[in-house]
């Protein structure tokens, strides 16, 4: 059996930054202690919360870097390669002549609008900067100090910062050595003081989608007075026969929330639009801790359009659903055992090799997403920028039956891709 390439220890202790780190995080320390920014010591008077000290680096996607006469791709932050419609564009433009109001408060046109494709009333549906902004008032309206909330680990990095931010505990479960969630053990880590469960669907970074009848058997289960969120980000680009049907589940159970986002398949990650479809008494408690106009106009605009034309943006998924087929079919066959990619990513177990495997991605103007001494989530995104990887992931598998076998890597019998291909050739664009 494969190696399993991610840590199970808990997130906030897997090397993270300690206070008076060199870039300028943690900054729990007591007063007293100068904090290093850059290359200043600023000092510390006022007194920080020492969850600061421990707490996890968000580590945003770099862009490409410059340089070397190639075009760069950024495959480091699960985007659409797509830029928005022209009618979005035009939308956003349209309110950014009123931008001296406020907007809506609550989103309410956005929220109504959605609450119709779900079937829900108006009122269970929250809308926020980006899912990642509904996550924290999620946390915010469920737990805070004493109380945990479980997820699997490895799964979307912002779990932790998020869930230790609201006070509470973060509890992280290892996934299977598939890169699935453990449902079973999950379940056995709920205990009196869990507020919330975390289900990311499919598995930022591994890929893999969790199965209705599983997700069924674990709300089985869980008690009632423990909110499980299903993270859905990546749902439309699912594909899975038996994949999990969040909306019926939040349909039918009281005590399921769905989280999605307007960033991935819709194309507007610059604009933080995401929502929250909730059980309606935990709808009221998102838009008590919310930040008043949390979901600006010209988000509220372009979500709205983009819902408008939601046909042609579906059609650009599917686009993106044959690109993941056929890369993912090239990586099978130079040799790669890889989990499921139900998302707009795949996840590349170089374990050991990681380091190096980045650096061919740096020289040929890609970014990924690495993962030290784990592996390297790549985005599906241009198709130029597809073919990069591939020639990478290619040598990779050649450098390993070369000499430093990855047991990431089932080279036995994978037809090996020919080493004498030119990489300048391969990687013009
Ligand atoms: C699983 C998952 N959930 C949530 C998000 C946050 O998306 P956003 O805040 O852009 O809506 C991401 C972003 O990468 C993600 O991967």
């Amino acid at each position: 059996m494969r190696r399993q390439p991610w840590p199970t220890t808990a997130p906030a202790t897997t090397g993270h930054h300690r206070p008076g780190a060199a870039r300028g995080q943690g900054t729990g320390g007591p007063p007293g202690v100068p904090l290093l920014v850059g290359s200043y010591r600023v000092p510390v008077t006022v007194r920080l919360r020492p969850i600061l000290a421990d707490l996890p680096t968000y580590r945003a996607g770099k862009p490409p870097p410059a340089g070397g006469g190639l075009y760069g791709y950024k495959l480091s932050s699960n985007e659409n390669p797509f830029p928005p419609l022209s009618g979005v564009v035009e939308a956003v433009t349209a309110a950014a002549a009123m931008q001296n109001r406020y907007p809506a408060p609550f989103a309410v046109d956005l929220e109504a609008a959605l609450a119709a494709r779900f079937g829900v009333p108006a009122s269970r549906v929250v809308a926020g900067a980006g899912s990642v902004g509904v996550l924290q008032q999620l946390v915010a309206a469920t737990a805070g100090d004493g109380d945990e909330v479980v997820f699997a680990w490895r799964s979307f990095e912002a779990y932790p910062i998020v869930v230790q931010v609201g006070g509470a505990t973060a509890v992280p479960v290892p996934l299977t050595a598939d890169g699935r969630h453990d449902l079973p053990s999950m379940a056995a880590a709920v205990t009196e003081r869990t507020r919330m469960v975390l289900l990311c669907t499919p598995n930022n970074p591994t890929g893999p989608v969790l199965g209705h009848e599983e997700v069924v058997a674990f709300l089985d289960e869980v008690p009632d007075d423990v909110l499980v969120v299903l993270d859905e980000a990546y749902v439309e680009f699912v594909r899975t026969p038996g994949a999990v049907d969040g909306p019926r589940l939040a349909r039918r159970r009281r005590n399921v929330a769905l989280l999605r986002t307007f960033s991935k398949a819709y194309g507007l990650a610059g604009m933080r639009v995401g929502f929250a479809v909730a059980p309606e008494p935990v709808a009221v408690a998102l838009r008590q801790v919310t930040i008043p106009f949390a979901v600006t106009a010209l988000a509220q605009a372009a979500a709205l359009a983009s819902l408008a034309a939601e046909r042609e943006l579906l059609q650009r998924v599917d686009a993106l659903v044959t690109e993941r087929a056929r890369v993912v079919g090239e990586l099978a066959a130079q040799g790669w055992d890889l989990p499921e990619a139900a998302g707009n990513f795949v996840w590349l177990p170089t374990g050991a090799d990681t380091a190096w495997f980045v650096e061919q991605c740096d020289e040929a103007r890609v970014t990924v997403r690495p993962f030290d001494g784990e592996g390297v989530r790549v985005t599906v995104g241009e198709d130029f920028g597809n073919e990069r990887i591939l020639e990478i992931a290619s040598r990779f598998v050649d450098r390993a039956a070369e000499g430093a076998a990855s047991p990431a890597v089932a080279a036995a019998g994978a037809p090996l891709p020919d080493a004498s291909t030119d990489p300048d050739e391969a990687l013009a664009d």
